[in-house]
């Protein structure tokens, strides 16, 4: 019996899930299963996108025919010809004779070696080119080494949907859910989606960044991968962590520790390192590569910013597994780490060398000059040499301190969070556009980086809708706000959500800078246009490295500093009636009502914490 999903009134998932495979590509352990999603458009034109596995051809053959419901396919798309994407398209092409193959070059090429088929009529496509099929307009775009080199995705301008082939797809078979915001993706699936990449694209960051450039200018609602989930929302999040992998970039502060050991010394060592980084308030992960599969592992590297590979020697090399997953990782193109080698030889330790000189091929990775080698088992002398190499990547930490419980002396660790205020901030209104959809919010972290390249960072609270606008388009607009600016103007663009209500309605400010970005030309004294490099994800922020491309000094007023807002320009709170019980913010003067106030409180205006929060005490 069939099994479809509609996703949109001309939409509808066609794909199938498989739970029996025991390995994916036949190297990755699927203990989750995995989709295969293909989908059909019902227009005045029927469009399948792609097709599926051998292993699910029987249910994928039943869903189409379902959803055509009597009418005939008109064509078949195919945006990857990877057999589990392909399998069925000769199945496809004998049932209904009619379709008409749209590919790639490239794509008919392979689905000749492939199959032997005589496709020398398909509709062959090229970048930018358009397919329309009535109320659709469906745009080619090519995406080579995502993740084959035939791949291309297709971009819907009509409901602004993506059609991602591998792009955004995510291990694990589909359990009565489609969309991803029907589960708690980030605690269920990112691990599994971290893996996916990583494994299946991860040596592809140059191609992935290339497509998302490409995606950066298409206004994009939804995107419809050929594994996991649809994405309907928040899918800033999740291209950001696309972002952030295809750069080599660390999600994580922490180490990675993975050892091979044969009798249990080398795991000893790799176990007091970790401890010894633990005590220093520094995160740590552990793996025995003889036990997890290399995968896991793979994906943890793309995750922590340290690593460590502890390994015995064997055979005079690197131990067997442990061998295999640095092969692996390196082939995987892994970059921008700090790296530190245990060895364990009984007579000729030679697998620390032998780590050093494999990772040393890869790009900008840090190894720490000081190997740990032991013999046989760690003896009580090589402590020192353990906490050495927790000091030496201790220090590329920034944070947290060493929590030395030892010395009594020093004063016990606290945070005033007062301090925070003493740092000379200033105010500005960050604006951004995603297709006609103008918004802006107040921010107070921004600051030049480096001269040249002119280049600055930017601070923004992952709940702003700006935010997300940014992780999409990746410019923004800096309106510096002066001493001037009034209170209406942080009114305008705070305290309320640009998701809900159009920031700029009613007012004046109709400036564009070259980026096409709105910007406030009064009460500001310049404005900073800038087109973003890099970001980092921080939790609640994600800060962005920008090249700055435009400037325009506006006035030689004063800047406003956050001391400034609230000593002038902030309204003095008024005194609160008698008997009411609550607690007020001191930014934007928000009252919670209650006895108490929750630790982790967030404003629902401001977004600033429960730190923030001063208690009411009535007249
Ligand atoms: Fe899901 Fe590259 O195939």
């Amino acid at each position: 019996m069939h099994c479809t999903k509609k996703i949109t009134n001309d939409l509808i998932w066609v794909g199938a899930n498989d739970r029996r495979l025991a390995m994916f590509e036949g190297v990755y352990s699927v203990p989750n299963g995995v989709s295969y999603n293909s989908y059909l458009l019902k227009d005045e034109k029927t469009v399948l996108f792609d097709t599926v596995d051998k292993a699910v051809h029987q249910r994928f053959l039943e869903n189409v025919a379902s959803a055509l419901d009597g009418r005939p396919l008109d064509y078949l798309i195919v945006q990857h010809m990877e057999p589990d994407h392909s399998s069925a398209l000769e199945d496809i092409l004998a049932r209904y004779p009619k379709v008409k193959l749209v590919c790639n070059a490239k794509t008919q090429t392979f689905i000749k070696q492939f199959t032997g088929l005589d496709i020398s009529d398909a509709h062959i496509v090229k970048e930018n080119d358009t397919l329309n099929t009535g109320r659709h307009t469906l745009h080619f775009v090519m995406a080579p080494m995502v993740h084959w080199p035939e791949v291309m995705v297709t971009y819907d301008s009509t409901d602004k949907i993506l059609f991602s082939a591998d792009a955004f797809g995510t291990f694990g078979a589909l359990n009565g859910a489609l969309f991803a915001d029907e589960v708690d993706f980030n605690k269920e699936y990112m691990d599994e989606a971290r893996r996916y990449y990583a494994n299946i694209v991860g040596k592809y960051g140059a191609q992935v960044q290339s497509l998302l450039n490409k995606a950066s200018s298409l206004d994009i609602k939804m995107i419809c991968p050929l594994h996991g989930f649809v994405w309907r929302e928040n899918q800033a999040s999740f291209i950001s962590k696309y972002a952030l992998w295809s750069a080599y970039q660390p999600e994580e502060k922490g180490v990675m520790i993975a050892y091979a050991s044969v009798y249990g010394n080398t795991e000893n060592a790799a176990e007091i390192l970790a401890c010894q980084l633990r005590e220093m308030g520094i995160k740590t992960v552990m793996f025995d590569v003889s036990v997890i599969p290399a995968s896991e592992i793979i994906a943890a590297a793309f995750k922590w910013s340290h690593l460590v590979f502890a390994s015995a020697t064997y055979n005079a090399g690197i131990f067997v597994s442990m061998e295999a997953l640095l092969n692996d990782l390196v082939a995987h193109n892994i970059q921008n780490r700090t790296v530190a080698i245990i060895e364990n030889g009984s007579w000729a330790a030679t697998s620390g060398g032998l780590i050093r000189e494999k990772l040393g091929k890869c790009k900008n990775i840090n190894i720490i000059e000081q190997t740990v080698s032991i013999k046989s088992s760690v003896k009580a002398a090589q402590l020192s040499e353990l906490e050495a190499m927790a000091e030496a990547i201790g220090s590329t930490f920034p944070l947290p301190a060493k929590n030395n419980v030892e010395d009594k002396n020093s004063k016990a660790a606290s945070i005033d969070p007062a301090a925070m205020f003493k740092l000379s901030y200033g105010l500005f209104v960050l604006t951004a556009k995603d297709g006609s959809k103008d918004n802006g919010c107040i921010i107070n972290t921004a600051t030049q980086i480096t001269v040249s390249p002119l280049r600055i960072s930017i601070a923004v609270n992952k709940a702003n809708f700006t935010h997300d606008m940014i992780i999409k388009t990746g410019e923004f607009n800096l309106s510096i706000l002066a001493e001037s600016a009034p209170f209406r103007i942080f009114e305008q663009f705070g305290f309320h959500s640009g998701r809900d209500t159009d920031k700029f309605a009613g007012s004046d400010y109709l400036e564009r800078t070259a980026n096409g970005i709105r910007y406030v030309p009064e009460h500001t004294n310049s404005i900073i246009s800038a087109k973003v490099c890099e970001s980092y994800d921080y939790g609640t922020h994600t800060v962005f490295m920008a090249d700055v491309t435009q400037t325009l000094v506006l006035s030689a007023e004063a800047s406003a500093t956050y001391q400034y807002y609230f000593e002038n320009i902030k309204p003095k709170p008024q005194p609160a009636p008698k008997d009411q019980k609550g607690f007020v913010c001191k930014i934007c003067g928000y009252v919670h009502e209650g006895d108490s106030l929750p630790d982790d409180f967030i404003c629902p205006l401001c977004k600033h914490g429960a730190s923030d929060f001063t208690k009411i005490t009535g007249t």
